[in-house]
């Protein structure tokens, strides 16, 4: 039997899928010492290999088949648009993609006029603004603490994650619109998905049983 290689996605999102994992009888004990530096990990007896990578290179990964499966956001999934299989919505990590901004800006929005949108999620914004709203708009790419480009100026408003809505609000800014519900999804390689068809249908299988207990 070969190994089958899932990808993770560092933190939080890592340790939930590895509880869901254990629940169903995959353990890896190695992969939960947070001192450790390691990469890769290995569960001899199911024959499993176990990595931890950055998000948005959990679906390069398994596009490429570096890895047959991975766990990450639909977020990620969604940006990345890479070729490969989303085949279980895992329900932990549920959050929302939101265009947020001040209050003022509902009015920018309402009236199609060009604004300028900071994201982390360039591709995401650009589907929402162009191809279901068809309102031009000017994106600009940041790369994290987005709340603050509305406040000091860099733009109207920005796409992003909302999840307790906590960041937001102690920064004085809003849902405007909500773009989509997220939360943390399986995705399989497509070449994978026929080759080991028995292993990956029984995982997706186990995992739906536990997840209606
Ligand atoms: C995410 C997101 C928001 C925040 C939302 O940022 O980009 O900033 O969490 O969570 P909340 O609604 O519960 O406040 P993250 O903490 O991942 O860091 P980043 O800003 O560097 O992307």
């Amino acid at each position: 039997m070969r190994y089958l290689t899932v990808a993770l996605t560092k933190g939080r999102l890592a340790q939930k899928t590895l509880d869901m994992f254990e629940k169903i009888g995959i353990t890896c004990e190695e992969i939960r010492d947070k001192n450790s530096r390691k990469l890769i990990f290995v569960n001899e007896e199911l024959k499993l290999k176990f990595f931890l990578a950055k998000g948005p290179d959990v679906p390069t990964y398994v596009e490429y088949g570096a890895a047959d499966i991975g766990v990450t956001g639909k977020d990620t999934i969604m940006e990345e648009g890479r070729k490969l299989y989303e085949v279980m919505d895992l329900g932990f990590g549920a959050c929302r993609m939101c265009v947020c901004g001040p209050e003022s800006a509902r009015e920018v929005l309402r009236n199609n006029q060009l604004i300028r949108v900071a994201t982390k999620y360039p591709n995401i914004a650009k589907d929402y603004f162009y191809n279901k709203k068809h309102q031009t708009v000017e994106i600009i790419k940041l790369n994290g603490s987005i709340e603050l480009a509305p406040i000091v100026g860099l733009s109207e408003v920005i796409v992003d994650i909302v999840e307790t809505g906590s960041t937001l609000k102690e920064n004085g800014l809003k849902v405007l619109e909500e773009i989509c519900p997220l939360s943390a999804r399986m995705i399989v390689n497509q070449v994978s998905m026929k080759m080991e068809d028995e292993r990956i249908r029984k995982l997706i299988q186990d995992l739906r049983e536990e997840g209606m207990k």
